[in-house]
Protein backbone atom coordinates (compact mmCIF):
# COMPACT_ATOMS: atom_id res chain seq x y z
CA UNK A 1 0.00 0.00 0.00
CA UNK A 2 1.09 3.13 -1.17
CA UNK A 3 1.07 6.29 0.87
CA UNK A 4 1.03 9.87 -1.55
CA UNK A 5 0.72 12.80 -0.31
CA UNK A 6 1.46 15.20 -3.34
CA UNK A 7 -1.51 15.81 -5.79
CA UNK A 8 1.17 15.57 -9.11
CA UNK A 9 1.85 11.96 -7.87
CA UNK A 10 -1.81 11.14 -7.04
CA UNK A 11 -2.86 11.91 -10.55
CA UNK A 12 0.28 9.77 -11.74
CA UNK A 13 -0.25 6.85 -10.11
CA UNK A 14 -4.18 7.38 -11.35
CA UNK A 15 -2.88 7.83 -14.58
CA UNK A 16 -1.04 4.98 -14.83
CA UNK A 17 -3.28 2.87 -13.37
CA UNK A 18 -6.18 3.97 -15.87
CA UNK A 19 -3.40 3.31 -19.06
CA UNK A 20 -3.01 -0.06 -17.77
CA UNK A 21 -6.66 -1.12 -18.08
CA UNK A 22 -7.52 -1.00 -14.73
CA UNK A 23 -11.18 -0.05 -13.11
CA UNK A 24 -9.80 2.88 -10.67
CA UNK A 25 -12.30 3.55 -7.18
CA UNK A 26 -12.12 6.39 -5.24
CA UNK A 27 -13.43 5.92 -1.20
CA UNK A 28 -13.12 9.49 0.09
CA UNK A 29 -12.96 9.88 3.80
CA UNK A 30 -11.74 11.94 6.91
CA UNK A 31 -10.14 9.14 8.46
CA UNK A 32 -10.73 7.76 12.04
CA UNK A 33 -11.47 4.13 10.16
CA UNK A 34 -13.83 2.45 11.26
CA UNK A 35 -16.36 -0.44 10.03
CA UNK A 36 -18.49 1.90 7.90
CA UNK A 37 -15.41 3.31 5.76
CA UNK A 38 -13.95 -0.70 5.66
CA UNK A 39 -17.51 -1.61 4.16
CA UNK A 40 -17.58 0.90 1.23
CA UNK A 41 -13.56 -0.44 0.72
CA UNK A 42 -14.66 -4.00 0.75
CA UNK A 43 -17.26 -3.00 -1.61
CA UNK A 44 -14.51 -0.97 -3.86
CA UNK A 45 -11.97 -4.27 -3.73
CA UNK A 46 -14.76 -6.14 -4.92
CA UNK A 47 -15.75 -4.08 -8.03
CA UNK A 48 -12.28 -2.26 -8.64
CA UNK A 49 -8.63 -3.33 -9.63
CA UNK A 50 -7.33 -0.69 -8.25
CA UNK A 51 -8.61 1.15 -4.79
CA UNK A 52 -7.65 4.70 -3.37
CA UNK A 53 -8.95 5.59 -0.30
CA UNK A 54 -8.61 9.39 0.36
CA UNK A 55 -7.94 10.87 3.81
CA UNK A 56 -8.07 14.32 4.64
CA UNK A 57 -10.16 16.26 7.18
CA UNK A 58 -11.22 19.08 5.09
CA UNK A 59 -11.44 22.09 6.53
CA UNK A 60 -14.19 23.95 4.41
CA UNK A 61 -16.85 21.78 5.56
CA UNK A 62 -16.39 23.09 9.32
CA UNK A 63 -18.38 25.49 10.68
CA UNK A 64 -17.05 28.05 12.78
CA UNK A 65 -17.46 26.46 16.14
CA UNK A 66 -17.71 23.23 14.98
CA UNK A 67 -15.66 19.78 15.78
CA UNK A 68 -12.33 20.28 12.80
CA UNK A 69 -9.81 21.29 15.27
CA UNK A 70 -10.94 18.38 17.82
CA UNK A 71 -11.75 15.72 14.91
CA UNK A 72 -10.24 12.73 15.49
CA UNK A 73 -6.51 12.19 13.43
CA UNK A 74 -4.91 8.61 13.71
CA UNK A 75 -3.09 7.97 10.10
CA UNK A 76 -0.47 5.95 11.46
CA UNK A 77 -3.68 3.71 13.16
CA UNK A 78 -5.43 3.72 9.84
CA UNK A 79 -2.69 2.66 7.98
CA UNK A 80 -2.80 -0.15 10.13
CA UNK A 81 -6.50 -0.60 9.76
CA UNK A 82 -6.50 -0.71 6.14
CA UNK A 83 -3.13 -2.18 4.86
CA UNK A 84 -4.63 -5.89 5.30
CA UNK A 85 -7.89 -4.81 2.99
CA UNK A 86 -5.33 -4.83 0.00
CA UNK A 87 -6.17 -0.51 -0.71
CA UNK A 88 -3.42 0.23 -3.28
CA UNK A 89 -3.09 3.75 -2.32
CA UNK A 90 -3.94 6.12 0.48
CA UNK A 91 -4.07 9.75 -0.23
CA UNK A 92 -3.85 12.16 2.52
CA UNK A 93 -2.47 15.56 1.70
CA UNK A 94 -2.33 18.40 3.55
CA UNK A 95 -4.33 21.39 3.59
CA UNK A 96 -1.53 23.51 2.13
CA UNK A 97 -1.78 21.11 -1.14
CA UNK A 98 -5.63 20.93 -1.37
CA UNK A 99 -5.83 24.51 -0.51
CA UNK A 100 -2.48 26.40 -1.36
CA UNK A 101 -2.22 30.25 -0.84
CA UNK A 102 -4.68 31.83 -3.53
CA UNK A 103 -7.38 29.24 -3.38
CA UNK A 104 -10.70 30.80 -4.00
CA UNK A 105 -12.96 28.94 -6.26
CA UNK A 106 -15.50 26.77 -4.11
CA UNK A 107 -17.98 24.14 -5.66
CA UNK A 108 -22.25 25.68 -4.54
CA UNK A 109 -24.37 22.68 -4.34
CA UNK A 110 -27.98 24.42 -4.87
CA UNK A 111 -31.24 22.47 -3.42
CA UNK A 112 -30.08 19.75 -2.42
CA UNK A 113 -28.10 21.22 0.11
CA UNK A 114 -30.79 23.94 1.49
CA UNK A 115 -32.53 21.68 4.07
CA UNK A 116 -31.80 19.47 7.05
CA UNK A 117 -28.01 18.90 7.30
CA UNK A 118 -27.51 21.93 5.02
CA UNK A 119 -30.19 24.17 7.24
CA UNK A 120 -28.34 22.93 10.70
CA UNK A 121 -24.97 23.19 9.00
CA UNK A 122 -24.47 26.31 6.79
CA UNK A 123 -21.47 26.27 4.26
CA UNK A 124 -21.29 22.31 5.24
CA UNK A 125 -22.41 21.17 2.14
CA UNK A 126 -20.14 23.83 0.09
CA UNK A 127 -17.06 22.09 1.61
CA UNK A 128 -17.89 18.74 0.75
CA UNK A 129 -18.69 19.87 -2.71
CA UNK A 130 -15.48 21.16 -3.73
CA UNK A 131 -13.48 18.62 -1.54
CA UNK A 132 -15.26 16.10 -3.43
CA UNK A 133 -14.63 17.42 -6.56
CA UNK A 134 -10.94 17.92 -6.82
CA UNK A 135 -10.99 14.61 -5.38
CA UNK A 136 -12.83 13.47 -8.23
CA UNK A 137 -10.63 15.17 -10.53
CA UNK A 138 -7.60 14.51 -9.19
CA UNK A 139 -7.95 10.67 -8.63
CA UNK A 140 -11.04 10.26 -11.60
CA UNK A 141 -11.86 7.10 -10.71
CA UNK A 142 -14.47 5.07 -12.44
CA UNK A 143 -16.64 3.79 -8.87
CA UNK A 144 -16.12 6.52 -5.90
CA UNK A 145 -18.21 5.10 -2.54
CA UNK A 146 -20.37 6.66 -0.46
CA UNK A 147 -22.22 5.73 2.73
CA UNK A 148 -26.03 5.83 2.92
CA UNK A 149 -25.45 7.40 6.90
CA UNK A 150 -24.85 10.70 4.93
CA UNK A 151 -27.82 10.34 2.97
CA UNK A 152 -28.20 14.13 1.64
CA UNK A 153 -24.38 14.28 1.35
CA UNK A 154 -24.77 11.22 -1.57
CA UNK A 155 -27.76 13.19 -3.17
CA UNK A 156 -25.42 16.62 -2.77
CA UNK A 157 -22.62 14.64 -4.68
CA UNK A 158 -24.69 12.77 -7.33
CA UNK A 159 -26.02 16.12 -8.18
CA UNK A 160 -22.86 17.58 -8.60
CA UNK A 161 -21.44 14.68 -10.78
CA UNK A 162 -24.15 15.35 -12.74
CA UNK A 163 -24.54 19.04 -13.18
CA UNK A 164 -20.75 19.47 -13.64
CA UNK A 165 -20.69 16.15 -16.31
CA UNK A 166 -18.08 14.34 -14.12
CA UNK A 167 -17.16 10.82 -15.49
CA UNK A 168 -17.84 8.86 -12.17
CA UNK A 169 -20.62 6.46 -11.29
CA UNK A 170 -21.79 6.58 -7.84
CA UNK A 171 -22.01 3.76 -5.15
CA UNK A 172 -24.02 4.23 -1.95
CA UNK A 173 -23.27 1.61 0.53
CA UNK A 174 -25.61 0.19 3.83
CA UNK A 175 -25.05 1.92 6.86
CA UNK A 176 -23.35 -0.25 9.61
CA UNK A 177 -23.85 -0.43 12.93
CA UNK A 178 -22.43 -1.14 16.56
CA UNK A 179 -24.23 -4.46 17.63
CA UNK A 180 -26.67 -2.43 19.41
CA UNK A 181 -28.03 -0.22 16.58
CA UNK A 182 -25.43 3.21 16.75
CA UNK A 183 -24.52 4.00 13.18
CA UNK A 184 -21.12 3.57 13.54
CA UNK A 185 -18.96 7.15 13.27
CA UNK A 186 -15.55 8.66 13.58
CA UNK A 187 -17.74 11.04 16.22
CA UNK A 188 -18.78 8.30 18.52
CA UNK A 189 -15.61 8.47 20.29
CA UNK A 190 -16.40 11.71 21.46
CA UNK A 191 -19.05 10.05 23.64
CA UNK A 192 -18.89 9.66 27.47
CA UNK A 193 -20.41 6.32 28.43
CA UNK A 194 -23.67 7.66 29.67
CA UNK A 195 -23.75 9.57 26.42
CA UNK A 196 -23.03 6.51 24.21
CA UNK A 197 -25.79 4.93 25.87
CA UNK A 198 -27.99 7.58 25.22
CA UNK A 199 -26.97 7.73 21.97
CA UNK A 200 -28.71 4.34 21.20
CA UNK A 201 -32.38 7.21 21.27
CA UNK A 202 -30.91 7.84 17.09
CA UNK A 203 -31.96 4.12 16.40
CA UNK A 204 -34.60 3.86 18.44
CA UNK A 205 -36.83 6.60 16.85
CA UNK A 206 -36.01 5.38 13.19
CA UNK A 207 -37.03 1.43 14.54
CA UNK A 208 -40.16 3.64 15.42
CA UNK A 209 -40.63 5.12 13.03
CA UNK A 210 -40.03 1.99 10.59
CA UNK A 211 -42.52 -0.07 12.94
CA UNK A 212 -45.43 2.52 12.36
CA UNK A 213 -45.23 2.40 8.96
CA UNK A 214 -44.94 -1.09 8.22
CA UNK A 215 -47.76 -1.34 10.51
CA UNK A 216 -50.13 0.76 8.51
CA UNK A 217 -48.87 4.23 9.47
CA UNK A 218 -48.59 6.11 6.44
CA UNK A 219 -49.09 9.72 8.03
CA UNK A 220 -46.19 11.14 8.49
CA UNK A 221 -46.86 14.09 11.21
CA UNK A 222 -48.01 10.63 13.42
CA UNK A 223 -44.69 9.27 12.80
CA UNK A 224 -42.68 12.31 13.34
CA UNK A 225 -45.19 12.98 16.86
CA UNK A 226 -43.84 9.59 17.92
CA UNK A 227 -40.11 9.93 16.54
CA UNK A 228 -40.36 13.10 19.23
CA UNK A 229 -41.62 11.37 21.82
CA UNK A 230 -38.95 8.64 21.89
CA UNK A 231 -36.51 11.75 22.56
CA UNK A 232 -38.56 12.88 24.72
CA UNK A 233 -37.50 10.00 26.43
CA UNK A 234 -34.07 10.46 26.97
CA UNK A 235 -33.33 13.74 28.35
CA UNK A 236 -29.28 13.56 27.33
CA UNK A 237 -30.12 14.11 23.73
CA UNK A 238 -31.11 17.30 22.12
CA UNK A 239 -32.95 16.63 18.92
CA UNK A 240 -32.12 18.93 16.29
CA UNK A 241 -34.32 17.66 13.26
CA UNK A 242 -36.62 14.60 12.81
CA UNK A 243 -37.76 14.48 9.18
CA UNK A 244 -39.56 12.54 6.74
CA UNK A 245 -39.14 12.86 3.05
CA UNK A 246 -39.32 11.71 -0.47
CA UNK A 247 -35.33 10.94 -1.53
CA UNK A 248 -34.97 12.39 -4.39
CA UNK A 249 -35.65 16.21 -3.38
CA UNK A 250 -35.67 15.59 -0.16
CA UNK A 251 -39.05 17.05 0.50
CA UNK A 252 -41.05 16.23 3.50
CA UNK A 253 -44.43 14.33 2.99
CA UNK A 254 -47.60 14.31 4.85
CA UNK A 255 -48.25 10.99 3.03
CA UNK A 256 -45.04 8.17 3.57
CA UNK A 257 -44.66 5.51 0.81
CA UNK A 258 -42.09 2.92 0.31
CA UNK A 259 -38.53 4.58 -0.21
CA UNK A 260 -38.80 7.43 1.59
CA UNK A 261 -36.48 8.10 4.25
CA UNK A 262 -36.68 9.12 7.85
CA UNK A 263 -33.55 11.35 9.28
CA UNK A 264 -32.56 12.45 12.42
CA UNK A 265 -30.07 14.73 13.68
CA UNK A 266 -29.15 15.15 17.67
CA UNK A 267 -26.66 16.32 20.22
CA UNK A 268 -25.33 14.04 22.95
CA UNK A 269 -23.38 16.90 25.08
CA UNK A 270 -21.08 18.97 22.23
CA UNK A 271 -21.28 15.59 19.78
CA UNK A 272 -23.98 15.64 16.84
CA UNK A 273 -24.29 12.74 15.40
CA UNK A 274 -27.12 11.36 12.55
CA UNK A 275 -28.62 8.77 11.25
CA UNK A 276 -31.26 7.68 9.05
CA UNK A 277 -33.18 4.41 7.28
CA UNK A 278 -34.82 3.87 4.47
CA UNK A 279 -39.29 3.11 5.27
CA UNK A 280 -40.24 0.09 3.90
CA UNK A 281 -36.97 -1.64 2.46
CA UNK A 282 -36.42 -5.34 3.03
CA UNK A 283 -33.21 -5.08 4.62
CA UNK A 284 -31.34 -1.64 5.87
CA UNK A 285 -29.62 0.09 2.84
CA UNK A 286 -32.06 -1.41 0.36
CA UNK A 287 -33.85 1.14 -1.57
CA UNK A 288 -37.19 -0.04 -2.64
CA UNK A 289 -37.48 -0.31 -6.48
CA UNK A 290 -40.41 1.87 -7.10
CA UNK A 291 -38.48 4.82 -5.41
CA UNK A 292 -34.47 4.68 -6.80
CA UNK A 293 -35.24 7.63 -8.78
CA UNK A 294 -31.66 9.76 -7.21
CA UNK A 295 -30.37 9.71 -11.00
P1 LIG B 1 -16.40 10.56 6.65
O1 LIG B 1 -17.36 11.02 7.69
O2 LIG B 1 -15.06 10.10 7.06
O3 LIG B 1 -17.11 9.41 5.86
C1 LIG B 1 -16.50 8.83 4.72
C2 LIG B 1 -17.53 7.95 4.04
O4 LIG B 1 -17.88 6.87 4.91
C3 LIG B 1 -18.83 8.70 3.71
O5 LIG B 1 -19.29 8.34 2.43
C4 LIG B 1 -19.77 8.22 4.80
O6 LIG B 1 -21.14 8.26 4.44
C5 LIG B 1 -19.29 6.78 4.99
N1 LIG B 1 -19.70 6.28 6.31
C6 LIG B 1 -19.50 6.88 7.51
N2 LIG B 1 -20.08 6.15 8.50
C7 LIG B 1 -20.65 5.08 7.90
C8 LIG B 1 -21.41 3.96 8.38
N3 LIG B 1 -21.69 3.79 9.66
N4 LIG B 1 -21.85 3.06 7.47
C9 LIG B 1 -21.58 3.23 6.14
N5 LIG B 1 -20.87 4.25 5.63
C10 LIG B 1 -20.41 5.16 6.50
O7 LIG B 1 -18.30 11.89 4.74
C11 LIG B 1 -17.16 12.35 4.84
O8 LIG B 1 -16.15 11.72 5.57
C12 LIG B 1 -16.70 13.62 4.15
O9 LIG B 1 -17.80 14.50 4.05
C13 LIG B 1 -16.08 13.38 2.75
C14 LIG B 1 -17.09 12.77 1.78
C15 LIG B 1 -14.83 12.51 2.87
C16 LIG B 1 -15.65 14.76 2.17
O10 LIG B 1 -14.73 15.39 2.99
Amino acid sequence: MDVITSIGDMKAYARLARSGGKKLALVPTMGAVHGGHLSLVRRAKEECQAVVVSIFVNPTQFGPGEDEARYPRDLAGDLVTLGPLGVDVVFSPSVVEMYPQGFETFVEPGQSAASLEGACRPGHFRGVATVVSKLLNIVRPDFAYFGQKDFQQTLVVRRLIKDLNLDVQVVVCPIVREPDGLAKSSRNAYLSAPDRKAALVLHRSLRRAEELFRAGGARADRVLNEMRAVFSAEPRAKLEYAAVVEPVRLEPVEVITPGCVALVAARLGTTRLIDNVFLGATEEGDRPRSMDGTE
